[in-house]
């Protein structure tokens, strides 16, 4: 039999829909600004196959470039798969030849050595190029235009890294790309690879160091002076993957660390802080230098957010017992021992975004999503199983919080910033909202309309301005970027 197993992974929001389409001319509610004008990519995973194993996790799927773009208020549509190796083993075959995720014990033997990475978690555009990335290999490199698989990207043949974050951080005046690879040297290693790419695409750093236990890395953050890895106990281990098991287990009694250097500086000038026991965080919203303090603004939960990663470390809790907040964690550098001070910054949620010219500074909004408990049941689906239903806005300084619902049952993902013209125009977001097709609970989970939302960025509160209506259920993203126009005219790839 090849059968989706009926788990969380694979229904609701995550039931594989596996189709390479093109769409011309959406149907568009409203009136698209005429200056948004470029290409909204994400990040789809999507088994191709049906898994080898029943307990298989969303993380694991295939990853699919998909594509909103945008010209003189039209929209197309366009998603493929990323052409990994892995895809094009298994293509070949009919059949799902990797086992578990990140766990290469559990594979086909016919595919020993043959890189596992999906990259299935972000789009990143960075001098002229786009790639697909996912932490556990390099990045792919995808023509903007026809969304084809160019191939792995490796800074030509620079990269010593086996690995490539799907969070890299581009500064917005130098245009460097500052990323990282955990795992860099093999699995279950704890070498981290520190590297920077200029503004034109070439590799000028590559540093390796060591962290405490082998951690989930999956986010970091730059200042204008520092680089910055928040750790988090999430750990792997050789011997559990070897007998098949999960490649991460939360520790709930392990402490969490905070490693900074200045982000020019050399690996050895790294100052190790040590942070709460047991917390977790995917992503950080930003950092940014305050004098001697830095602060660093991150999406903090109580245990880790994912229940297979908790599960195999031996925790038993509800989805929704877990506790978290927007949360600020600030050091004084000046100090020869700093202590992390902690303070609330906004109600719970993921997924944070930023204008891209405040990366690394001094901000005054952020956006992200969050459980709106009023917002009727969650869809299910999404990495964690069910799916968020707002849109916050956060004003770090103040505190001041505004938001977005969507209609009951709905789901919304990540958005994506596109930046205005009019430097007092706050420009506008753009999410993926899913749209159940009848009455919460009187449908099928699988059974609903996605339409991508366009608001305006500082009046969420208003609603969309205009719903583009794709007349398909997709299936969830992880994240998205936008690329201007200008940029695409510009790409390295024709
Ligand atoms: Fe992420």
């Amino acid at each position: 039999m090849i059968a989706f197993p009926q788990t969380i992974h694979f229904i609701g929001s995550n039931l594989p829909r596996r189709t390479e389409i093109s769409i011309r001319n959406l149907e568009v509610e409203g009136e698209i600004p005429a200056e948004i004008d470029g290409a909204f990519f994400r990040a789809v995973p999507d088994n191709a196959h049906a898994p080898m194993f029943d307990d298989d996790v969303a993380l694991n799927a295939d990853g699919m470039i998909s594509r909103f773009i945008f010209e003189n208020g039209h929209v197309d549509y366009d998603i493929r798969y990323v052409e990994t190796e892995r895809y094009l083993a298994e293509k070949q075959a009919r059949r799902a030849l990797f086992g578990r995720y990140r766990n290469p014990f559990t594979d086909d033997p016919s595919v020993a050595g043959v890189d596992r990475t999906v990259a299935n978690t972000t789009p990143v555009w960075h001098a002229g190029r786009l790639f697909m990335t996912k932490e556990d290999g390099r990045g792919y490199e995808i023509n903007p235009h026809t969304l084809q698989t160019v191939g792995k990207w490796d800074y030509y043949g620079a990269l010593k890294s086996e690995t490539f974050t799907a969070h890299p951080r581009v500064d917005p005046v130098t245009g460097e790309l500052f990323f990282f690879g955990y795992e860099a040297g093999g699995l279950c290693s704890r070498d981290i690879a520190y590297g920077i790419a200029d503004a034109n695409g070439n590799l000028i750093s590559e540093q390796w160091f060591e962290q405490p236990y082998c951690a989930t890395i999956h986010d970091f953050v730059i200042t204008q002076k520092y680089a910055i890895w928040p750790i988090f106990p999430t750990t792997a281990d050789l011997d559990r993957l070897k007998a098949g098991g999960a490649h991460w287990a939360h520790q709930q009694e392990l402490e969490s660390w905070i490693a900074i250097m200045p982000r020019y500086g050399k690996v050895e000038e790294m100052r190790w802080i040590k942070g709460p026991p047991g917390v977790s965080a995917f992503h950080e919203v930003n950092a940014y230098d305050d004098g001697d303090l830095v602060h660093i603004d991150m999406c903090l939960t109580d245990t880790n957010a994912f229940s297979f990663m908790r599960e195999a470390g031996g925790i038993q809790r509800e989805q929704q017992s877990l506790q978290g907040a927007v949360t600020r964690w600030t050091i004084d550098m000046s100090k020869a021992d700093p202590q992390i001070e902690e303070r609330p910054l906004g109600p719970p949620g993921d997924l944070p975004r930023l204008a891209d010219v405040d990366q690394g500074r001094p901000y005054n909004r952020a956006w992200y999503v969050s459980m709106n408990p009023q917002g009727g049941p969650p869809m299910l689906g999404g990495p964690v199983g069910v799916n968020f239903n707002a849109l916050v806005r956060l004003e770090p300084g103040n505190g001041r919080v505004t938001l977005m619902g969507v209609p009951p049952g709905a789901a919304i993902s990540e958005p994506a910033h596109v930046p205005a013209d009019d430097p007092t125009h706050g420009g506008w977001l753009m999410s993926v909202v899913d749209i159940p097709n009848g009455p919460p609970g009187q449908s099928a989970p699988h059974d609903y309309s996605s339409e991508l939302w366009i608001v305006e960025a500082d009046n969420v509160e208003k609603g969309p301005i205009a719903k583009v209506r794709t007349g398909l259920a997709l299936r969830s993203q992880v994240h998205g970027s936008w690329v201007s126009r200008a940029k695409l005219d510009q790409s390295q790839v024709r």
